[in-house]
């Protein structure tokens, strides 16, 4: 036995946890987002500002993003003499707190020329191509090649690699390529309405306090997020998304953010649906998992779609390797508990350092799946101070239960919420109590 998917009958995992890829297909997979999909191509589309994404971790920021850009691009590329150029540029960007933001920026500059020279239909459009030459003599430079790995048209997710330094900088110098990749923009896109490349910012909670991803931000204001016929999106998670645009300085680049809520549960078991229907090689494809299993384990999940996609990758696995072949959704439902109770009592095994007091604790934690603060709701515990209940917090951290953010000022946790593992153990014990 190899590889399960396609001995089910799939030429791919249906329950892979990558973001949905940018191209017709990922059109197709992305469920029960309309409304949302309506309301980022009009920001896209009518604001001259950044858009922001705020949205829990898992929760489809990524793919969304993906999307909408590509159906931009898809009715340009239709009626290209009429409609506004959005073009999804072919690259995830991510910052880290250690990043040098000069790296950052010639790094960007890097990937727009290797983009926009590969870009075939750009000379038979209704752009001026002169400059064009410049770019694409910039894109044969060796510093540029080596740089860039080869990139393909239209579809974030991708690679998501974070950005370190780049190969070769010390050698190359920004200047000249900056002049020319702002004149092309200019002849490109002469106003906001005109289009632009769409670029994603994502992850942006990888700066880890709000207090330096406004720093990085405002770092970035006047060079990055200064460009002509670029439109970015900045998507992040845990509430830094919500902090920075908020600001002053950062208020004039910056529009609200879109706050991205978990999928309804009506649209969870269409994820699978759509997923095995476009996967499938065979009439009978089989997946040990019905569709209301999968949301089921949604629900465990705290409606994480990355969790649930995770989990549910898991259980196919331990079935395909045991031999299990659970035929209707009765006894798929069953063997699903089955196997969730098991993991959770493996995971149990690692859990022995926790007290009685720290599971009540951890009781706590979970009726609150949008997080809580041991500082502010520490009654909420039962504790008269926060310091009272550090070292159960501390214990379940240790044990992978729960997750904390940490305060900009005095580096204190501020929201926790249950990790994977502490989710599942959290289901384990309410189908103990029952
Ligand atoms: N609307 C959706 N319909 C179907 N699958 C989705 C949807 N949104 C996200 N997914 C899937 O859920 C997982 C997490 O999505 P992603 O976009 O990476 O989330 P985020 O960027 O918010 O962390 C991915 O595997 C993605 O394919
Ligand atoms: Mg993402």
């Amino acid at each position: 036995m190899s590889n399960i998917w396609s001995e089910f009958g799939f030429r791919g995992n249906p329950f892979s946890t990558a973001p949905i890829k940018a191209n017709a297909e990922g059109k197709k997979l992305l469920k029960g987002r309309d409304k949302e999909l309506r309301l980022l191509r009009m920001k896209l589309t009518s604001s001259d500002l950044h858009t922001t994404i705020e949205g829990q971790n898992g929760v489809g920021k990524t793919s969304l993003v993906g999307i909408a850009a590509f159906t931009l691009y898809e009715e340009f590329l239709d009626d290209p003499e009429n409609k506004p150029a959005f073009i999804p540029v072919d690259h995830i960007f991510q910052i880290s707190a250690t990043e040098n933001i000069e790296a950052f920026k010639e790094k960007f500059l890097l990937r727009m020329v290797s983009f926009i020279s590969s870009l075939e239909w750009l000379d038979e459009t209704r752009f001026p191509v002169g400059k064009l030459e410049d770019l694409r003599r910039w894109s044969n430079d060796p510093i540029i090649k080596s740089f860039n790995g080869g990139l393909s048209i239209a579809g974030f997710g991708a690679n998501a690699s974070t950005t370190n330094s780049v190969n070769g900088s010390s050698a190359f110098s920004g200047a000249g390529l900056e002049a020319s990749l702002r004149e092309i923009l200019n002849i490109m896109f002469p106003a906001g309405c005109s289009g632009g490349f769409v670029c994603l910012l994502d992850n942006m909670e990888l700066l880890d306090t709000s207090l330096t991803a406004r720093k990085v931000l405002e770092d970035l204001r006047d060079s990055v997020l200064s460009f002509p016929g670029i439109k970015w999106v900045l998507c992040g998670a845990r509430g830094i998304i919500r902090s920075v645009a908020s600001t002053n300085r950062l208020q004039g680049k910056l529009a609200t953010p879109i706050e991205l809520a978990p999928l309804a549960d009506n649209d969870v078991g269409d994820v699978i649906e759509a997923r095995t229907s476009i996967l499938k090689t065979k009439v009978d494809a089989y997946i040990p998992i019905a569709s209301n299993g999968f949301k089921f384990v949604y629900d465990i999940s705290n409606h994480n779609l990355r969790i649930a996609l995770k989990f549910c990758e898991d259980y196919c696995l331990w079935c395909a390797f045991e031999g299990k072949k659970p035929q209707n959704e009765e006894e798929k439902n069953e063997l699903l508990k089955h196997w969730l109770t098991s993991e959770a009592e493996k995971n149990l095994a690692d859990t022995q350092s926790i007290t009685r007091t720290g599971w009540s604790v951890f009781q706590v934690i979970s009726q609150r799946p949008e997080g809580i603060s041991p500082t502010g709701d520490y009654g909420e515990f039962g504790y008269d101070s926060p310091q009272a209940l550090q070292p159960h917090l501390r214990s379940l951290e240790q044990a992978a239960l729960i997750e904390s953010t940490i305060d900009d000022s005095d580096r204190r946790r501020k929201t926790i919420t249950l990790t994977p593992r502490g989710w599942l153990i959290d289901y384990y014990n309410k189908t103990k109590q029952n």
